[in-house]
C-alpha cells in the first residue's frame, strides 16, 4: 500500500523549507575555510566582547551560594529567577535606563523568556490571532519570516533616518479602512536590523501615541512591541540617549522586548520583556512553560550575578569596542566603494552598516553577489577549482525587504554587512573585494550592453 508523508500542518508545511536566509548562510558555512573565507552575514557578536573570565567566575559564585541561588541546576519557575528579575529591576532603575523609575515598574512586570529575545518573539505568535503586523521596512527578516509562516500579514512601512516613517504609517492606516479591525499588533526594532537606524525618542512617542488613537478606534487595545535587540549597544555619544516607550504609555499598551545577547553572551539565551500585568503577560508566562519550563535556571543565576556585578563597566567596553570598529570600517568604505555608494545606514548603534549602491545589483543572481561568491563558473574570478580566491558573505537586500512593499525594487541595490563578528583585517580584505565585486558588474554590464 501507498504510504502519505507525515501530514503537516500549514505551518508545519511553510517551516520544512528553509528561509532563503537560512539557507543562503547554511549554504555559505558548509565549505567556509577558516582564515580564508569571510562572513559579514552572520548576526553573532565579536567573540572578544563575550566575557569568557566573568561568566566562569560568576558560575562559581552561583554554586557557591545555594541560599541566594537555590537549586540552581533544578527546574526553574516559569517567570523566570526571582533573582534575575530583581537584577534587572535595578539595572534600570539605578542606571536610569531610557528613564524608568521604579514607580514605572511598579506596574509592570518582568518576565524571562525561555530561550532569549526569541522565544518571546516566537510566544507572541501563538497568543495573538493571525492578522496584520505593522513594522518598518527594511524588516527584521528573521522574525517577520515566522510570522508570515504562522499566517500574520505583515506589512512594511518604509523607515526614514528616524526610524519607522509616521506619515506613511497614518497613509497606510487610513487606506486600510475597515480592515483596521484585523491589526494585531506592532512590531519596532528600537535599533533597526538591517539598518541601524535609530529610532528617535520624538518618533517613538508620535508611534504610541498613534497607536493609543488606533486602539481607542478599534475599541480594543492593540499591543506595540518595542524590540530593544541592540538599544545598550549606542556607542555614538552624540546620540541623545533612548527614552522608554513605557515612560510614554497612558494606555498599558507598550511592550519591551530586551536580551542580554548582545552585551554579555548570546549563548546564555538570556531574554525579557517588560509590560503591563495582565492576561496576555500570564499568556507568555504559560507559554514559557509549555516550551520548556523556563530558561536554564543556572543561566539566568549567572546572569544576575553578572548585573549585580560590573554589567556596566561591560557595557562600556563593548561599546567601546563597537566603536573603533564602526569608524574605521566607515572610513573604509568611503575610501573602497566612495561614489558607489548612494546611502549608507547604521554607525552609531549596533553592529551593521546597511548600504544602497548606485546602479549594482547585490541580490543572489547578481555579478556582485557572484563574484563575492566565487560563482561566476569563471576560472579567472573564482579561482581554480579546490583553491578558490577568499569569498565574502553578506545578507542581500531583497531579503531584508518586504517582498510586497515599496522597497522591493531598491532592494535589489542594497545590503546588510556586519562588522561584529570578523575583526577589522578581515573586513577590510571584506571590502576590497567588494570594490573589485563592484567594477566587475560594471564590466559585465557594459559587456551586456556592447553585444
Ligand atoms: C532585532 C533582534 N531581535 C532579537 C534578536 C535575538 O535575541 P536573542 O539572542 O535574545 O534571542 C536579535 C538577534 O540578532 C535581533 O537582531
Amino acid at each position: 500500500m501507498k504510504i502519505q508523508d507525515v501530514l503537516l500542518s500549514d505551518y508545519g508545511k511553510a517551516s520544512s523549507i528553509a528561509s532563503p536566509v537560512n539557507q543562503l548562510m547554511t549554504d555559505f558555512a558548509v565549505d567556509f575555510r577558516d582564515g580564508c573565507d569571510i562572513n559579514l552575514g552572520v548576526g553573532y557578536v565579536n567573540e572578544r566582547t563575550i566575557p569568557h573570565q566573568q561568566i566562569q567566575h560568576a558560575c562559581e559564585n552561583v554554586l557557591a551560594h545555594p541560599k541566594k541561588y537555590r537549586a540552581s541546576l533544578n527546574y526553574g519557575g516559569a517567570q523566570g529567577s526571582p533573582n534575575l528579575i530583581e537584577s534587572l529591576r535595578r539595572f534600570y532603575i539605578e542606571n536610569r535606563i531610557g528613564g524608568i523609575t521604579e514607580q514605572i515598574l511598579n506596574n509592570r512586570d518582568i518576565i524571562i523568556g525561555a530561550n532569549g529575545a526569541t522565544s518571546l518573539l516566537e510566544s507572541i505568535t501563538h497568543l495573538l490571532p493571525a492578522g496584520i503586523v505593522l513594522t518598518a521596512d527594511p524588516m527584521y527578516y528573521i522574525y517577520c519570516n515566522d510570522l508570515g509562516r504562522k499566517g500574520f500579514r505583515v506589512t512594511a512601512i518604509p523607515e526614514d533616518e528616524e526610524g519607522l516613517d509616521a506619515e506613511r504609517l497614518r497613509a497606510k492606516l487610513k487606506m486600510l479602512g475597515d480592515e483596521k479591525a484585523a491589526i494585531r499588533f506592532f512590531y519596532v526594532v528600537t535599533v533597526n536590523n538591517p539598518t541601524c537606524t535609530i529610532l528617535s525618542n520624538t518618533r517613538k512617542r508620535e508611534l504610541v501615541d498613534i497607536v493609543t488613537r488606533l486602539s481607542y478606534e478599534v475599541g480594543r487595545k492593540i499591543p506595540i512591541f518595542f524590540d530593544n535587540a541592540y538599544s545598550d549597544l549606542v556607542h555614538d555619544s552624540a546620540v541623545e540617549p533612548l527614552a522608554s516607550a513605557l515612560c510614554y504609555d497612558p494606555l498599558g499598551i507598550v511592550y519591551e522586548i530586551g536580551t542580554l545577547s548582545k552585551i554579555l553572551a548570546p549563548g546564555l539565551r538570556i531574554g525579557y520583556l517588560i509590560g503591563s500585568k495582565g492576561p496576555f503577560l500570564n499568556g507568555i508566562i504559560q507559554r514559557t512553560s509549555d516550551i520548556g519550563f523556563s530558561a536554564p535556571l543556572i543561566n539566568q543565576e549567572i546572569a544576575s550575578y553578572l548585573l549585580d556585578h560590573g554589567i556596566e563597566a561591560q557595557i562600556q567596553k563593548v561599546n567601546t569596542g563597537y566603536y573603533q570598529k564602526a569608524k574605521q570600517v566607515k572610513a573604509w568604505m568611503t575610501e573602497l566603494l566612495g561614489d558607489n555608494v548612494q546611502e549608507c545606514r547604521g554607525g552609531s548603534a549596533g553592529f551593521y552598516y546597511y548600504l544602497t549602491l548606485v546602479n549594482v545589483a547585490t541580490d543572489t543572481t547578481s555579478d556582485f553577489f557572484k563574484f563575492l561568491t566565487r560563482t561566476t563558473r569563471q576560472e579567472a574570478v573564482d579561482g581554480p577549482p579546490g583553491s578558490q580566491h577568499p569569498k565574502v558573505i553578506y545578507i542581500p537586500g531583497e531579503h531584508c525587504v518586504h517582498s510586497d512593499g515599496e522597497m522591493v525594487e531598491v532592494g535589489k541595490r542594497q545590503f546588510r554587512i556586519s562588522y561584529g563578528f570578523e575583526e577589522l583585517p578581515q573586513i577590510h580584505t571584506a571590502l576590497k573585494l567588494m570594490r573589485s565585486a563592484i567594477a566587475y558588474s560594471h564590466e559585465n554590464s557594459l559587456g551586456y550592453h556592447c553585444t
